[in-house]
C-alpha cells in the first residue's frame, strides 16, 4: 500500500497557497475531469487531488492515459490562475518536475518528461472559467515502476530506473512545493526566464523531428515564448500549437 505524505505536502504548500487542500482518492475516473467538474461548479479552492487508480485517465490530444495501481503517480493540481500570457506553461511545469525529480530527466517539447528516449511522464493542462475567475487544472502522470508497452511503439521509462527507491508518495513530496513556486513565478514573469534551463534538458534540440501536422525539420530550441523553432526545407519557422505532437526521426547525437 502506498504511503501518501499528505500532511507534509500540506505544510509545505499552504503558506504559498492559502486555502490549499490535499485529497487522496482510491479511485476516480480522472483527477483532471474531477477538478474541471468542480471548477465549473464554482469550487476553485487550490486543491491537490491524487488518485491511486484512474478508470478514465486522459492524455493530450484526446488519448487515454493508462496506469496501474502502485506503479504510477497520477494527480492534478487545480488553482485560480491568471497569467498575462499562458504560452509556455506546460514547459514551465515540465521543467519544474524534471528539476525536482532527477538531474538526468529530459524534456520533450511541449510537455513530456523523457529519459533515454522513452516517455517517463506527461502533463495535461486544462483551463476553466468560474464566474470572473480563471482556473487552471494541471494533470500529471509519472511512471514510477516499469510497465508493459501496451500498444505503444516504445516501452515507457520509469522513475525507478533513475531513482531506485522512488515511490509515488516520495516523488509527489519532492515535486509539489517547487511546482507551486514555479506556477506562482510563471503567473508573474511568464516563460522567458525559464528558457535557458529548459534548453539544458531539451531532448529534441539539434535533432530531425516530425510534427503530427506534417512538418519535418531540425529542432533549433525554443523562442522566448516557448514555441519550438524548426528549420525546415522552406526556412526557419515556429511551432506554437499545443495540439501537435512531435517525434524525433533521427537518433540521439
Ligand atoms: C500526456 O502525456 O498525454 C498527458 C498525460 C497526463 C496524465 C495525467 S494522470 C493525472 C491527470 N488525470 C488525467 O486524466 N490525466 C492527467
Amino acid at each position: 500500500m502506498e504511503i501518501w505524505p499528505a500532511e507534509s505536502i500540506w505544510e509545505q504548500v499552504s503558506p504559498l497557497l492559502p486555502g490549499f487542500t490535499v485529497e487522496v482518492l482510491p479511485e476516480i475516473d480522472s483527477t483532471n475531469t474531477e477538478l474541471m467538474r468542480r471548477a465549473r461548479a464554482g469550487r476553485t479552492e487550490p486543491t491537490l487531488l491524487v488518485a491511486e487508480q484512474q478508470t478514465a485517465g486522459r492524455g493530450r490530444l484526446g488519448r487515454p492515459w493508462q496506469s496501474a495501481v502502485g506503479d504510477s503517480l497520477t494527480f492534478s493540481l487545480g488553482l485560480p490562475f491568471a497569467p498575462q500570457d499562458w504560452s509556455g506553461l506546460s514547459l514551465a511545469v515540465g521543467l519544474s518536475l524534471a528539476e525536482s525529480l532527477h538531474p538526468d530527466i529530459g524534456l520533450k517539447w511541449p510537455n513530456d518528461l523523457w529519459w533515454q528516449d522513452r516517455k517517463l511522464g506527461g502533463i495535461l493542462i486544462e483551463a476553466a472559467t468560474a464566474g470572473q475567475q480563471s482556473q487552471v487544472v494541471i494533470g500529471i502522470g509519472i511512471n514510477i515502476r516499469p510497465r508493459p508497452a501496451e500498444g505503444l511503439s516504445t516501452p515507457p521509462a520509469a522513475l525507478n530506473e533513475l531513482w531506485p527507491e522512488a515511490t509515488a508518495g516520495a516523488a509527489l513530496l519532492r515535486l509539489c512545493a517547487p511546482l507551486v513556486r514555479t506556477l506562482l513565478d510563471f503567473e508573474r514573469y511568464g516563460f522567458a526566464p525559464l528558457r535557458t534551463r529548459f534548453e539544458a534538458r531539451d531532448v529534441l534540440r539539434g535533432r530531425e523531428v516530425q510534427t503530427s501536422d506534417g512538418l519535418q525539420g531540425q529542432a533549433l530550441g525554443l523562442s522566448a515564448s516557448g514555441a519550438l523553432r524548426l528549420l525546415t526545407a522552406s526556412g526557419e519557422g515556429e511551432v506554437h500549437s499545443s495540439e501537435v505532437s512531435v517525434r524525433p526521426v533521427s537518433p540521439r547525437a
